[in-house]
């Protein structure tokens, strides 16, 4: 009993204490000091805070100012050694966590189950949303235990006859992104890509824009997306159109990422005039590098397009053996424009 009162003592003078240091502040360190606390309770079990004991253990508090200006100036350079890169990465997912709903879609937002061998026993009813990028498997598993997401649907209500629910990704997973940028293009293009622009068909929130920033050095990032919502959403990097209109930023782009743009996006009319187009288009690009997934040829026969299209087109880049047995790798492919 005690020692909850002694808690909550505990706590009161905390409140205290952080209400006494807020009006010490003008409001411009009080944007730096919201910063820097929201940076200090993400990674309270990291070696901020334990930096942040060692300055407590001889009495020192660090002077809040120059800690919330040095926080401020990390968020603004580009990251070079992995475990930075990775916190940062980690960081952006935990905002988006909290803007965007577990199935990362747009409110007005309609996906459609391609009508495809792939997907021939997927529904409404046996098929979730989950964005990869924002949910690996733990915090799928995280989600599950908390009771706002369950892995299986019952067969019949109330019975333990249940079946596993089918889950599809808008979104690229963490793995694959640092599997592109860290291993595919640095092996199979070049190590560094800073003379390199590169272009996201389809950026949705931002994923392969953020980890291209974060994982490699290439010069210019541009994301294309039709969705008011995302592009709301990533004001900053990402353009609105859709690519069809936008034939002058393809032309820029020395490497095209493409993570299952269209099928769920677009019917099968419209998935062919864009196929054909990006040929037209990526065709006066010679050396222009094309990452899909899945595979082209897939995408190309479930738009009823012959696979042969790819012909006098592209040919495939060998990829890097994956260093993890992860099948998601498998599905990422890599052409050059002939
Ligand atoms: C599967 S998501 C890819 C997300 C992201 N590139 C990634 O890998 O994480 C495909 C996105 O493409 C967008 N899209 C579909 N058709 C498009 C078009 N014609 N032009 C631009 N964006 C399009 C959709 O709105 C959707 O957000």
């Amino acid at each position: 009993m005690s020692n909850k009162r002694e808690r909550k003592e505990a706590f009161e003078r905390a409140q205290d204490k952080f209400m006494q240091i807020l009006t010490t502040l003008d409001k411009d360190e009080r944007e730096y000091f919201k910063e820097f606390v929201g940076g200090v309770f993400d990674q309270v079990d990291g070696q901020w805070a334990s930096d942040l004991s060692d300055h407590d253990s001889d009495g020192q508090w660090p002077d809040m100012v120059e800690v919330m200006k040095q926080e401020a100036r990390r968020k603004r350079q580009r990251p070079t050694n992995l475990p930075e890169q990775a916190h940062r990465l980690n960081e952006i997912i935990a905002d988006l966590r909290e803007t965007l709903p577990v199935t990362a879609q747009a409110p007005d937002e309609t996906i459609t189950i391609p009508e495809t061998e792939d997907f021939h026993d997927y529904t409404e009813q046996n098929t979730v949303h989950v964005d990869a990028f924002l949910y690996d498997d733990d915090a799928i598993d995280d989600l599950c235990d908390q009771g706002k997401m369950s892995r299986n649907y019952c067969l019949k209500c109330g019975s333990h006859d249940t079946k596993p629910l089918n889950f599809i990704s808008h979104s690229a997973s963490v793995p694959q992104l640092q599997y592109i940028f860290r291993k595919a293009l640095r092996k199979a293009v070049s190590k560094t890509l800073k003379e390199k622009v590169i272009l996201d068909i389809g950026s949705r929130t931002g994923a392969v824009l953020y980890s291209g920033y974060l994982f490699s050095d290439a010069k210019t990032l541009i994301g294309v997306e039709l969705s008011p919502f995302f592009c709301d959403l990533q004001e900053k990097m990402i353009i609105r159109d859709d690519i069809l209109k936008v034939p002058e930023v393809i032309a820029q782009a020395d490497i095209i990422i493409m993570n299952n743009v269209f099928q769920f996006f677009a019917d099968v009319q419209k998935q062919r005039e864009i196929w054909n187009y990006l040929k037209t288009e990526t065709s006066k690009k010679p050396g222009a590098i094309i990452i899909t997934i899945p595979a082209l040829e897939e995408q190309l026969s479930a738009a009823g397009l012959p696979s042969d299209m790819t012909k006098r087109w592209l040919f495939p880049v060998q990829m890097p053996t994956p260093s993890e047995d992860d099948e998601d790798l498998e599905h990422i492919h890599m052409y050059r424009v002939i």
